[in-house]
């Protein structure tokens, strides 16, 4: 019999959103099962496949169940579901396509809250800690190594890849998030999510979009002018899916403009496919959907966690009635199953299907563990040179953070559970969002180990007075604080537990004090000018403990730099008093973060970019080459010191009729010896340089001086060179070449 194939390879595939409606247009006949499993274009075996399939089985592939038992609502996860997972959705085996099995999340794999056992595996550092390295290689091995721990627990789609901008640094998911820029948070996190990948599997970006807090998060209204969200919330997932190219896009719980995001044709038909062409699918948050032929018309091609509400936008007998109702088109179903498919065929599920139950290599993971916790890890303050701990320090006192125990992580459905137990437990809350876990990694063991020759004295903090006491005591007291973050709940820049209060009273009775925080984002330091050394930590993952005695004895020289501004105080915020619910007028628009601080003259307690070394670097020589639509800007680094150290070199550029005065274009993490200088060169993308009008899509960069610095971060700045541009217009699907 004349192979139908030919059939297929004979019509031109025209690429259309994602290169699937044509295909299947033009498709005369189906073509027999072995033509779909042909070594064609992913869109091509993708439209291929559809042709085969009945109405039941593209409806299989559009509904997700939770993958975990949930009793309150009466719902027990399929048995195929891997245990305690955060999804699955069915296979097709006749035509040999496997379930997807989604595991949680950014930080490694988790395990859901509700299940009895809970999978011990290795926890990266926070979102916030991979972004403070502000390394992409780094953050892709970090990928990968979590990519390959859920490969080989038998997951094929990884919900990673967060990417929602900081514009409330109260917002209780910020520490799985990458902070306040939208160039740094879309490069980091796009370099995870390639490392994710790289296993073969899927990964997401998530939660698109405008997420940024968890206060009201089911229901609250993002408004935000069009101009300003393309150039900020937007262009972070942009840039992360130009980099990381992940197979699928989670759309959020909230509102965006008044329109639930996973049934916004704003978002998902005309941002995502007319403008980025994104050719992967689109899954909702769990719960997140709120129609079925809206939700499916603007965009979205599968539903998720169906078991955690009552019935599925998405399950096949309201498809069927809204087809039959003609609600939605046929057209529109095999546009969702192929873009399924197509994320199938490229990521690898297809032709190189998971198997639950594979050797993991801990030791090795561990250790990319640490090495990501160390290069995040903020050097904020250091007078006198107190850190590194010198080898002689005889008496050190460390207080409070359970550091006798293990180092905090942040909760929710990204919790990764630890090998062995809970450090800490039965800290409330022990249920949803909680529980409340360390990772039984001890700065206190970890130090002991480096500094044998030095007594050690440890109190939890709760009793202040025994605090001085062991302050009195030694000659370098090191304060551990503490501030537990999570999904669900916004938290309180104050450090809570009387935690402020105990540092002063140690750093009066001691004037040799670190403060070393492990944190979900900024927090307010009202004795940061009575102490001479702190360290962030953020939530330092399954090696904490030993990247944070590894940076405090100097062991490894830190290199972290913020990637959210520190305020002073609450009333430098956009909204002091907020996290608010309702509409969430953003007015500041693009001037999130440290761009608010530029625009209103505030100072912070530590600027974004911020992060001290034990060398010092210098930057000169800074010369600016107009390099395509954009920049190329070169410039000399030193190491002035007498230790290795990296350096991160940050651009910055200033244009006019800008939402801020200046705005991070571009950067570059540099290793230098001691007295080594190297020559960087800095690509800045023309988007950078632009400004996006709602009544001109695109970017828009007006001719005129343009003002490039160089600097250690937003407010340090070493030199800064001007440079005339033409002027150019990007259209709105303008990308740069790969
Ligand atoms: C949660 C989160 C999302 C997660 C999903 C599955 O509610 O918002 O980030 O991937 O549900 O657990």
């Amino acid at each position: 019999m004349r192979r139908r194939h030919l059939a297929l390879t004979g019509f031109s595939i025209a690429l259309w959103f994602g290169g699937i409606g044509s295909a299947l247009a033009a498709q005369e006949e189906p073509a027999p099962i072995e033509a779909a499993q042909s070594r064609g274009t992913a869109d091509e075996r993708a439209a291929s496949m559809v042709t085969l399939m009945t109405l039941d089985e593209k409806l299989t592939l559009l509904e997700g169940y939770f993958g975990t038992d949930f009793p309150a609502a009466r719902f027990e996860a399929p048995a195929e579901a891997r245990y305690g997972s955060a999804g699955y959705v069915p296979g097709i085996p006749r035509l040999g396509i496997p379930p997807q099995w989604q595991a949680d999340a950014g930080l490694g794999v988790a395990t859901q809250g509700g299940a009895a056992e809970k999978r011990a595996r290795t926890a990266l550092p926070s979102g916030l800690a991979t972004a403070a390295t502000w390394d992409p290689a780094l953050a892709r091995a970090a990928g990968a190594m979590i990519g390959a721990e859920a490969r080989a627990d038998g997951f094929n789609v990884m919900l990673g890849g967060s990417v929602n901008l900081m514009r409330e640094p109260r917002n209780g998911r910020n520490f799985e998030y990458a902070g306040e820029d939208p160039l740094l948070a879309g490069t980091m996190v796009g370099a995870q999510i390639a490392g994710v990948q790289s296993n073969r599997i899927i990964s997401t970006v998530k939660h698109f979009a405008v997420n940024d807090q968890e206060t009201n998060r089911n229901d609250g209204n993002a408004v935000v002018e069009e101009g300003a969200l393309r150039m900020s919330d937007l262009l972070a997932f942009q840039l992360a899916i130009e980099r990381g190219e992940p197979g699928a896009v989670m759309c959020s719980y909230n509102r965006v403009g008044g329109t639930h995001a996973c049934e916004n044709p704003f978002l998902l038909t005309e941002v995502l496919r007319e403008h980025w062409h994104f050719p992967g699918y689109v899954l909702s948050d769990w719960g997140g959907v709120h129609s079925t032929a809206a939700s499916a018309n603007a965009g979205l091609d599968q539903e998720s966690g169906y078991g955690l509400q009552r019935d599925g936008w998405f399950a096949a007998d309201k498809l069927r009635a809204a087809l039959a109702a003609g609600e939605i088109s046929e057209e529109r179903i095999d546009l969702m199953a192929a873009r399924i498919l197509r994320s199938m065929f490229v990521h690898g599920l297809i032709d190189d299907p998971v198997s639950e139950g594979q050797p993991i290599d801990f030791p090795a993971h561990r250790a990319v563990s640490r090495q990501a916790a160390e290069a995040g890890i903020v050097l904020l303050k250091n007078e006198r040179g107190l850190l590194p701990l010198a080898a002689s320090a005889s008496r050190i006192a460390v207080i409070g953070g359970h550091a006798d125990k293990g180092v905090l992580s942040g909760g929710g459905s990204s919790q990764v559970y630890p090998e062995g137990t809970n450090a800490v437990p039965g800290i409330e809350p022990t249920s949803w969002p909680g529980p409340v876990v360390y990772y039984p990694s001890s700065p206190l063991a970890a130090l002991e180990a480096l500094l044998p020759n030095a007594q050690f004295q440890f109190v939890d903090g709760a009793d202040h007075e025994a605090a001085v006491r062991a302050a009195a005591w030694a000659d370098v007291s090191i304060v551990f604080a503490t501030q537990w973050a999570s999904e669900s709940i916004d938290v309180s820049l104050t450090l809570p537990d009387a935690q402020n209060e105990l540092i002063e009273s140690v750093a009066l009775a001691n004037r040799q004090t670190v403060v070393v925080l492990e944190t979900g984002g900024p927090v307010l330091m009202p004795w940061a000018d009575h102490v001479p050394a702190i360290v962030e930590a953020w939530y330092p993952g399954s090696a904490g403990g030993e990247a944070i005695a590894n940076v405090l004895t100097g062991k490894v020289n830190p290199s972290g730099h913020l990637p959210a501004t520190f305020p002073r105080s609450l009333d430098q915020l956009p909204y002091p008093d907020e996290p608010r619910k309702g509409d969430l007028v953003y007015d500041e628009g693009a001037a999130v973060g440290y761009k608010w601080f530029d625009l209103n003259g505030h100072e912070p307690q530590f600027p974004f970019g911020h992060g001290l070394s034990y060398t010092t670097f210098a930057l000169g020589h800074l010369a600016v080459t107009p390099e395509g639509d954009g920049l190329a800007a070169m410039l000399e680094v030193t190491n002035t010191g007498d230790r290795a150290g990296a350096d991160v070199v940050q651009i910055y550029v200033s244009g006019k009729g800008w939402d801020a005065p200046r705005r991070l274009a571009g950067f570059a993490k540099v290793e230098l010896q001691p007295g080594e200088r190297k020559r960087v060169t800095v690509h800045v993308d023309p988007r950078l340089l632009a400004t996006w009008r709602a009544n001109r899509p695109g970017w828009t960069l007006p001719s005129g001086v343009y003002e490039v610095s160089v600097g250690h971060s937003s407010r340090d700045l070493a030199e800064t060179v001007s440079i005339e541009l033409p002027g150019a217009f990007l259209p709105p699907d303008w990308r740069p070449k790969r």
